[in-house]
């Protein structure tokens, strides 16, 4: 066992204006437990996150930055008052137990149901549907379940002005909710990772086709959030990778280097890259993304994807990240550091109260005794 005065998952670290007392993140986990109506954070989703105040940083669940932007049934948002106050109620409890908690802004794009947002169909870059992808909804008489993605449509050159307005709302939002900042989502195949891969945009305006073409939104959207949060508060995820929901970019390499080159430039705080294939039981790839990490990348590098607080601990030691999300793991163990520092033992994620629900699964999980 490593004494934690050794370990390097226990020291400090300073990314941009946040200070990380362990680089010990927890991961955006989607819950789906928002209050209804009007998918409003409620006080067991703060009793959720304050229970896990021990790590170095929060990454709150995926958030909608409006009502079209939603892909989820029961997933939170943030562009109402009533969201806005409901997040506050997090934020309060997070912060008296000592944490700090960036939120994930999110929209899904095509990976969308049209019962989420009645009468439009999902938006995307252009109209091409992902005939394997299922979202999860939620039927007149409360069923939940998995049901294929509408067709999207092609965004309008307005609708791609408005959702950047919309991220510019959302994060003006989070910060008024206490927030220590945000997290933009590009990673997964959602919108912005929808704009920027070959497979899924075939734009002919300034937004698809080539290469700065694809990156146009996501850099726009950039701007409109650092003009509502300071740089040393922003962080941004990808999974330059990942090949489930679709997602095939010819050339990830050329894409995300040139990605996070730019986001370098633009002073973020961390940049988190996710090997999320390992979801579906992939072998973990970190090792090959190392050419659009840490060597295009000068700020704090978060990594995350089936990572074990031994292998976490290794690649810190190595230099090759900073700070290290952990999913499942901190799912199951509201006290993951506490954990890490004895060795373990720990508690095994059950993946059938994932999504929705209430306490079960979510909030009691037990904490080591004593
Ligand atoms: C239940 C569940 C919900 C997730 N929700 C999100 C999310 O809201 N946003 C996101 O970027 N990734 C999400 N992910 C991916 C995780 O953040 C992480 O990338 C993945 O679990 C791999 O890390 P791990 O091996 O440490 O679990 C989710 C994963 C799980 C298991």
């Amino acid at each position: 066992m490593t004494e934690r005065a050794d370990d390097p998952l226990f020291s400090p670290l300073t990314a941009g204006e946040l200070e990380l007392p362990n680089r010990i993140v927890l991961a955006p986990l989607t819950r789906s437990r928002a209050g209804q109506p009007g998918n409003v954070p409620r006080q067991l989703n703060a009793d959720y996150y304050a229970q896990r105040a021990g790590a170095g940083l929060i990454l709150s669940e995926a958030t909608n930055i409006s009502q079209i932007a939603t892909g989820y049934a029961l997933t939170p948002g943030i562009y109402t008052d009533q969201q806005v106050a409901g997040w506050r109620l997090v934020t309060d409890a997070v912060h008296a137990a000592g944490g700090r908690m960036l939120l994930q802004l999110w929209h899904c794009g095509r990976m969308s149901h049209e019962s989420l947002h009645p009468g439009e169909a999902p938006r995307a870059p252009s109209a091409i549907r992902c005939d394997s992808c299922q979202v999860f909804t939620v039927d007149a008489e409360g069923r939940g379940g998995l049901t294929p993605v509408s067709p999207p449509q092609a965004m309008t050159a307005a609708e791609i002005k408005s959702t950047i307005d919309d991220y510019a709302r959302a994060a003006r939002n989070a910060m008024a909710a206490g927030f220590d900042g945000v997290q933009v989502h590009s990673a997964n195949g959602y919108l912005l990772h929808q704009f920027l891969a070959s497979n899924t945009n075939t734009r002919t305006d300034g937004y698809g086709g080539s290469l700065t073409n694809r990156c146009r939104l996501l850099f726009e959207v950039m701007d409109a959030v650092l003009a509502e949060v300071p740089a040393g508060r922003v962080s941004v995820r990808l999974s330059p990778l990942f090949g489930l929901n679709g997602m095939a970019d010819a050339n990830p390499a050329d894409t995300f280097g040139t990605v996070a080159a730019h986001l370098n430039r633009l002073g973020i705080a961390v940049l988190e890259i996710a090997d999320t294939d390992v979801m579906a039981g992939a072998e973990p790839r970190m090792e090959q993304m190392r050419d659009f990490t840490r060597k295009r990348f000068d700020g704090a590098l978060m990594l995350n994807g089936g990572y074990t607080p031994e292998r976490a601990r290794a690649t810190i030691s190595a230099g090759d990240g900073d700070c290290v999300s952990f999913g499942r793991l901190f799912l199951a163990n509201p006290d993951l550091p506490e954990r890490i520092g004895r060795d373990g033992p720990y508690n095994e994620p059950n993946q059938a109260t994932f999504y929705g629900g209430g306490a079960e699964g979510y909030t009691d999980y037990p904490a080591l005794a004593g």
